[in-house]
């Protein structure tokens, strides 16, 4: 039986946390779908184009699969046969967000478990939010995304 993950977020960009939570993943899912959310409640700086090839230029391993999702999370995750939802738990400021995340989906579709991962310690602070604002000031974000998305924020910002 092949298990599958999905790791659903807004992705805007992928971080070397998100790297490392995918990387993660694939110890307990033999297929994990990175699910791009279309419609993130704020202004992405990212296209959700720009999203999922940044995504597929850094995440290459034939079992990940990077794909667009609209609408319920629940309602993709069915569409793709996942039976596992995969988030990352940073600090406890992410829990009750999380955590209500979690019920909601559970309620939704009681047989879809959501798996939290911790990431690695030094990236236990990272963040898309954080990336952009450093990048958009011009700080160096070379330890903290990808060299294929450094260059993106560095095109996006004209730094
Ligand atoms: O990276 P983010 O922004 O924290 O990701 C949030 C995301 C995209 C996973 C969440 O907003 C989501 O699942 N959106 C899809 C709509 C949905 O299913 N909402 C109900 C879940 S409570």
């Amino acid at each position: 039986m092949t298990r599958v993950g999905v790791y659903p977020g807004s992705f805007d960009p992928i971080t070397k946390g998100h790297e490392d939570l995918i990387h993660r993943s694939l110890a307990f899912v033999d297929k994990l779908v990175v699910a791009v959310a279309v419609n993130v409640s704020k202004q992405p700086l990212f296209t959700l184009d720009e999203r999922v090839a940044l995504i597929k230029q850094t995440a290459r391993d034939t079992v990940i699969d990077v794909r667009a999702f609209d609408g319920l999370l629940v309602d993709f995750a069915r569409s793709v046969g996942a039976t596992v939802i995969v988030r990352g738990l940073r600090a406890v400021s992410d829990f009750e967000y999380e955590f209500q995340m979690a019920l909601m989906n559970r309620t939704l579709a009681p047989k879809l478990e959501t798996v939290f991962l911790v990431p690695a310690f030094d990236l236990t602070y990272l963040s898309s939010s954080l990336v952009r604002e450093v990048a958009r000031f011009g700080g160096d974000v070379s330890a903290l995304v990808h060299p294929a998305v450094q260059q993106a924020l560095r095109q996006k910002l004209g730094k």
